[in-house]
């Protein structure tokens, strides 16, 4: 994996680069990046872009900087294996024993799996017959040992299982700095779609006092002393004596607080302000699920438009995952060949189609009916054969939609109102027995977007409230929406680390994120 020498030299630093067991300093510069050695001063390269221009850089002596993968040792040169994370390409380092100063020889060469160095060098045609241009090392400095006894990536291989209990280090790995990788320039590109389509980003709380999904899986926030359960204040009987639970009255907030599940409920107070926006940041579920696809906390994107019904808000999600997927596909190829290779053969043609297919949209009833019709045919292949209307599709039936019935990420719309949210707008057309919401499936994931046109009817909106026995003094400003200047509006929210394990192929949602939350695991 030889990668050559770059032109887009980067930002900031600057630093003095002096000879092996000399001091390293940097300081910070604004505009270039360079390394000072003696009076000759070099440019820093990330290794991604050695790669990239190569021709460019051939002669000049740059600096580069990163975690050494493998040392290899021949009679009369050595190879240094040099990691950056900038790219899956490793620059290959060449130590030529005949023209170095034999203490620098001896250091390379003693250097292990996992040292951090600082090596300047230039790019010169290569002799051997692989690649065109050999990084030449002219001179290195030892930035961090790393003993191999105790390294626990010393050796090559490892399961992903292995490497979730060293989370701080398995970033140093192929697979899981791809993912990283892929994950950044996906959250980057899905902002870049929302610029592009002039919605604004709203940072919508952490700490909230509503369950906006009703499903009561929220984390408590409090600073009530719990290691002290004897000194929590106690909420006041009818008769004065102290009743039953803690006074919440006297918690930091002055009422229960949570950590949000979702952040649609303030999105929809500046969509029903300014239009279009969205929010993407952390969301949590104490679900006790121990799945490959839930995560305790997960990231979210939410996009809430003003003027936009259902159909229009599904038309937003299939652009945006079209839009990010090219994104991935033009950035982030070497890594897609990767998992491509290892991880889900064919996925780079998968992820093409994708863009050039129209996603399926399908009713929920006629799903029902295309279920009931594939299980009679062998209900025993089913862990959930019975489906009626009304029944909470497993992951079974949703993966069996999208990979064996269309092959195509498959929109199902109009659910039966008693298995959604309260604030899903009620169908007129068949007298509110569902809701016009839609949840995108994709194949190898499942659910991937949950959305809906939400109530905007006053009226229709109490009448569920009471329904379902919410307390209408909790919404008091949600209900104001509809109060003021009430306008049809929808939105949705995709689940980011399932996006990342769809455009990988990674199995797993706890390698989608760098320290994965789930019950029982907060190390790190
Ligand atoms: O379908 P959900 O529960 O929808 C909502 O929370 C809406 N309030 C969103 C909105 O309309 N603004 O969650 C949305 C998505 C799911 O489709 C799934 O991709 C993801 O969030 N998700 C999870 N991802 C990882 N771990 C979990 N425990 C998840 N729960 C939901
Ligand atoms: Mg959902």
């Amino acid at each position: 994996m030889l990668t050559s020498i770059v032109s887009s030299f980067r930002a900031p630093v600057v630093h003095h680069h002096l000879r092996i067991g000399t001091l390293l300093t940097r300081t910070l510069a604004s505009t270039t990046e360079s390394v000072t050695d003696g009076s000759r001063t070099h440019s820093t390269v990330k290794i991604k872009n050695l790669v990239k221009s190569q021709s460019d850089l051939e002669g000049k002596e740059v600096n580069i900087r990163g975690w050494v993968r493998t040392v290899r040792k021949q009679k009369t040169l050595t190879f240094l294996e040099l990691n950056d994370g900038s790219s899956l390409s490793s620059c290959q380092v060449v130590v030529d024993h005949a023209s170095l100063p034999e203490e620098i020889v001896k250091e390379a060469q003693s250097l292990q799996t996992g040292s951090s160095i600082s090596v300047l060098g230039a790019l010169k045609e290569s002799s051997g017959s692989k690649q065109k241009y050999d990084f030449q090392l002219s001179s290195m400095t030892l930035l961090g040992a790393c003993p191999p006894e105790e390294y626990p990536l010393a050796k090559k291989r490892h399961s992903l299982e292995y490497l979730r209990t060293l989370a701080h280090i398995r970033p140093r790995t192929n697979t899981v700095a791809a993912v990283a990788r892929v994950r950044s320039k996906l959250a980057q590109s899905i902002h870049r779609f929302f610029e592009k389509e002039e919605f604004f980003l709203v940072n919508t709380p952490v700490v909230t006092a509503s369950d906006c999904e009703g499903a009561g899986e929220m984390f408590r926030v409090t600073t009530l002393n719990l290691d002290d359960v004897a000194s929590l204040p106690k909420k006041q009987g009818e008769d004065g004596a102290s009743g039953k639970g803690a006074d919440y009255g006297e918690d930091f907030f002055g009422k229960p607080a949570y950590l949000t599940v979702s952040g649609q409920l303030s999105a929809e107070t500046y969509a029903c302000a300014m239009g279009d926006v969205y929010t993407f940041g952390p969301t949590f579920r104490a679900e006790n699920s121990q799945t490959a696809r839930h995560l305790a906390e997960f990231w979210m994107l939410e996009p809430e438009m003003a003027f936009t019904e259902k159909d229009g808000a599904m038309d937003n999600v299939e652009n945006m995952l079209k839009f990010v997927i090219g994104r991935a596909m033009e950035d982030c190829d070497e890594d897609l060949t990767f998992f491509d290779k290892f991880y889900e053969k064919g996925l780079k043609d998968r992820l093409e189609k994708i863009q050039e297919q129209d996603f399926v949209r399908l009713s929920y009833r006629d799903a029902v009916q295309m279920l009931q019709e594939e299980i009679k045919k062998d209900p025993s292949a089913w862990q959930f054969p019975e489906v009626v209307f009304g029944t909470d599709l497993q992951t079974e039936h949703e993966r069996w939609l999208c990979e064996k019935k269309f092959s195509s990420p498959v929109f199902v719309y109009d659910y039966p109102t008693g298995i959604k949210a309260f604030y899903m707008r009620q169908n007129d057309a068949d007298g509110g027995e569902t809701v016009a919401a839609f949840d995108l499936l994709v194949p190898g994931v499942g659910e991937l977007v949950g959305g809906s046109q939400r109530e905007e009817r006053l009226d229709v909106l109490l009448k569920r409230l009471d329904v379902l026995g919410l307390d209408k003094e909790d919404y008091w400003w949600y209900l104001d929406l509809r109060r003021f200047g009430t306008v049809p509006h929808s939105g949705y929210g995709l689940g980011f680390e399932r996006l990342v394990t769809f455009i990988t192929g990674i199995d797993n949602i706890r390698d989608a994120i760098a320290f994965p939350r789930y019950p029982g695991s907060a190390e790190f």
